[in-house]
């Protein structure tokens, strides 16, 4: 089985688990006791709390650990806002806590899959308190002008947050100068376990608290601190970014070459180097991702939470294509454990299933 599906989610990098597994069997102290087991885990959870900072460009103190992406949007996200701006492209995990402001404006991306700052500025009112923009997004792979965007936010006043959890594990990052004041990330989509993130918030932007019950992440989230998923994130911070764009783009020359009326969504947008988006005209996206299951490949056909829906996924109708043309998409999203032979067997693969597909479509002439 060779698996093209990296963001759904990425397996623990060997090097991560080497971390984490000696924390769940020695270094199982709790990080708030001030004995010696204690405060050998509190030691690991500031050495990690190190890596992540140092890997986005920002201060220590500007991290606050969470249970993953969700979380951490669902954070960044609360407090009473008079206005807020975000965008159609967004995940269920920033669309759906906005979703119930009484006061919220959804800009949709041009054909490209691109919020534009000029559409931005003029969305912006006195009274836009939040914009929330992903900076790139999970299913096509696009990557929104982030710096630009949180500068535009800014000129009125605005916090700027970005749900940034695809980013991490595949470009390199500096929060800083990118200027946003908000960033969501989570651990399984750079190679470390489900069920750890991190909100990034810069230092004087006011936090809003949505878990009580303890001081723990210096007052902004309540919880015994999961140190060996904070152990494993680190740790993933502190590897080097493998290169995948001269893979994705073999995959995707000898798709479009290999498969007739095949169409990459985005294609002139600047993208995450490991996703590619291709649209196979005249057939069901889930019939093409059950047919490369059978011949041993994992890839999906929009975001994994919503697979099994027979909904169009919401990004790819936000760029234009029609339901139809929605739901005949494929993303393949690759990782550092591919290789040149998977990516030649899967072109044979898909070439192989889109044409017996297409043999059976009533639509496809
Ligand atoms: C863009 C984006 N945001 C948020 C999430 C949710 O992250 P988590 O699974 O860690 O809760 C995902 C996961 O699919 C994602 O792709």
């Amino acid at each position: 089985m060779a698996y093209f599906d990296h963001n759904a989610t990425t397996p623990v990098a060997p090097d991560v688990l080497a971390a984490l597994l000696p924390v769940l069997s020695e270094s199982y102290g709790n990080a708030s006791s001030i004995h010696q087991h204690g405060q050998r885990a509190k030691q690991l959870l500031e050495t990690a709390r190190r890596q992540l900072a140092a890997r986005l460009g920002c201060s220590p103190k500007e991290i606050v650990f969470t249970s993953g992406g969700t979380e951490s949007n669902n954070l960044a996200l609360a407090g009473t806002h008079r206005h807020v701006i975000t965008s159609s492209l967004e995940h269920p995990a920033v669309a759906q806590p906005l979703a119930r402001l009484p006061n919220l404006t959804v800009l949709h991306p041009n054909s490209d899959g691109l919020i534009t700052p000029e559409a931005l500025r003029a969305a912006l009112r006195p009274g836009t308190s939040l914009v929330s923009i992903m900076h790139a997004n999970n299913e096509l792979g696009c990557l929104q002008p982030i710096a630009e965007l949180a500068a535009v936010a800014h000129e009125t006043g605005a916090i700027f947050h970005s749900d940034g959890v695809q980013v991490p594990g595949r470009l390199p990052l500096n929060l800083s100068t990118l200027g946003v004041d908000l960033y969501s990330l989570s651990g399984h989509k750079m190679y470390a376990p489900k069920g750890i993130g991190a909100l990034y918030v810069r230092q004087g932007v006011e936090l809003h608290p949505q878990l009580f019950g303890g001081r723990h992440e210096s007052g902004r989230r309540a919880g015994t601190e999961n140190v060996p998923g904070i152990v494993a994130l680190g740790a993933a911070a502190a590897r080097p970014l493998a290169d995948l764009t001269a893979l994705r783009d073999r995959l995707e020359a000898g798709l479009l070459a290999a498969v007739p009326d095949s169409i990459v969504n985005c294609a002139a947008s600047p993208r995450l180097p490991n996703t590619t988006n291709i649209r196979f005209a005249g057939l069901e996206g889930e019939a093409l991702v059950i047919g490369l299951d059978l011949r041993g490949f994992s890839v999906s056909s929009g975001a994994a939470c919503s697979s099994g829906a027979v909904e169009p996924s919401p990004a790819l109708l936000a760029i234009g294509l029609t339901r139809e043309q929605a739901k005949s998409c494929i993303r393949f999203s690759l990782g550092e454990s591919n290789t040149i032979n998977e990516v030649d067997e899967l072109i044979v693969a898909v070439t192989a299933s889109v044409n017996h597909l297409r043999k059976l479509s009533p639509t496809y002439v």
